[in-house]
């Protein structure tokens, strides 16, 4: 089994460039299969998620191919309407596909998602969006089955504004002649970089971002090459790695605004951040005061994929930090592995309370899920002494080649065979 092995107490020097966004990504190759032509997505790194959802569109009669870097899908043979539950568990994304499929094939049966084990995660909001529009949903077998023959353009109020519910819906309404509005839509960036995309290709969408997304669908979709907006949690995660480790880091082809919360919060702290256009210089000596408290909210609030590393900062900041998680009520498991690193962290009902040390230790750890896997890779950063961590399959479906990026500005980390009992 591969893992992560650490040896903490560098401080970071130098630059890195952030990779096109995991969850900009992925919705965008759902809506591929619906696209008239080929589609290219530049510069795509291999995540882990990103390779699933290729295989996906494979099964489906799809071509999915990577040549300099680049992604390029062909879904004009496509001609199967399932996903099977071995191809739809491993991901949570697989469940954007239902709107596509319905929309390209006129009827779906796609296997119940996966995704990290951080909540229940229902899918209610993306099956009455479906119903909304018209569509006949029966849940049998592990298996949601969607008739499409009677999907009508409408108004479709979402009770929560869920990042994937959105997505699903906006890809089904493409296909449906008329107007359809998205009422309580999500904001996130990620929404608005696929209302860019479905435009690329000659669609007709409009107010992502907003409270509100009109799309005029049924329209053809043509072919089209795009690259997906810089990944904000990656940028966040470089972010906080350098506040808690020290040094001077230069973040390259960032978005700056997409990350506001979290630089809005950290300015509170003694870490010093400068904004350019495309690029975040962080400095710090490593022993930051605390940022005090901070909440996670959909967009522009501060983001749940950025918690578990803020609370491994926490761990290590002077004074008292709380963080308070709103958005998935099982994002905790990382807060077990982070107390054997000797944070002092007490979790209940989503309330994180820590009491920040200067010296956390290194620990054979297990990476819980993807951006709890990554809290811990910077704790181990930061820690005195050696961290392994198991399980990091999971950190690979969202980072990619962290240890190498990581390296590239003085991390001691390496990808090992893990050989348990280190006794
Ligand atoms: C997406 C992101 C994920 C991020 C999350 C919140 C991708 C691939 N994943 O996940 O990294 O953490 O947004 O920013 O883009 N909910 C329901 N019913 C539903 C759908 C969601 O109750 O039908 C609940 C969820 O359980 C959760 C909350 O709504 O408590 C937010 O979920 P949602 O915004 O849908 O997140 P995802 O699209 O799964």
């Amino acid at each position: 089994m591969e893992g992560f092995f650490i040896v903490g107490g560098n401080a970071l020097e130098g630059e890195i460039n952030i990779n096109p966004a995991k969850n900009s990504l992925l919705p965008i190759l759902a809506c591929s299969i619906l696209i008239d032509g080929e589609v290219e997505l530049k510069s795509v790194p291999l995540y882990k998620d990103v390779l699933v959802m290729c295989d996906i569109i494979r099964h489906l009669g799809g071509k999915a191919s990577f040549k300099n870097n680049n992604l390029y899908i062909d879904c004009r043979d496509m001609d199967k309407d399932c996903l099977p539950h071995e191809l739809a568990s491993p991901v949570r994304s697989s469940i954007f596909m239902l709107g596509a499929i319905i929309g390209k094939m006129g009827r779906a049966k796609v296997a119940y998602p996966g995704g990290c084990d951080i909540g229940l995660r229902p899918i209610d909001l993306h099956l009455k969006g479906v119903r909304d529009l018209g569509a006949k949903v029966i849940e049998k077998n592990g298996y949601i089955y969607a008739d499409g023959r009677n999907l009508a353009p409408r108004d479709v109020l979402l009770s929560f504004p869920s990042v994937g519910a959105t997505e699903n819906l906006m890809m089904l309404a493409l296909s449906i002649k008329g107007q359809t509005r998205l009422l309580n839509p999500a904001r996130e960036p990620e929404i608005v970089d696929l209302q860019s995309f479905i435009n690329s290709c000659g669609g007709k969408v409009r107010g992502a971002g907003s409270d509100m997304i009109v799309i005029d669908g049924g329209k053809k979709l043509h072919e089209t090459s795009f690259k997906a907006i810089p990944d904000r949690i990656e940028t966040g995660t470089y972010i906080i790695a350098t506040a808690m480790c020290g040094g001077r880091v230069k973040i390259n082809n960032v978005i700056p605004s997409h990350n506001n919360s979290l630089i809005s919060k950290l300015s509170k702290t003694t870490c010093k951040i400068q904004i350019n256009d495309d690029s975040i210089i962080v400095e710090s000596d490593g022993h930051v005061k605390s940022f005090g408290e901070v909440e996670t909210a959909v967009y522009p609030g501060f983001p749940t994929d950025l918690q578990a590393q803020m609370t491994a900062l926490g761990a290590v900041s002077e004074g008292c930090s709380i963080v308070i998680e709103n958005v998935f009520e099982a994002r905790n498991k990382h807060i077990a592995e982070l107390i054997k690193m000797g944070c002092d962290i007490k979790s209940k009902n989503g309330v994180i309370v820590i009491n920040g040390k200067d010296k956390i230790y290194g620990a054979d750890v297990v990476a819980p899920d993807l951006r709890g896997g990554a809290s811990l890779v910077l704790a181990g950063l930061r820690a005195e002494g050696y961290t392994t961590i198991e399980n990091i399959s999971l950190i690979d479906r969202g980072y990619f080649k962290l240890e190498e990026k990581l390296s590239s500005i003085g991390g001691n980390i390496k990808r090992l065979e893990i050989i348990k009992n280190r006794c």
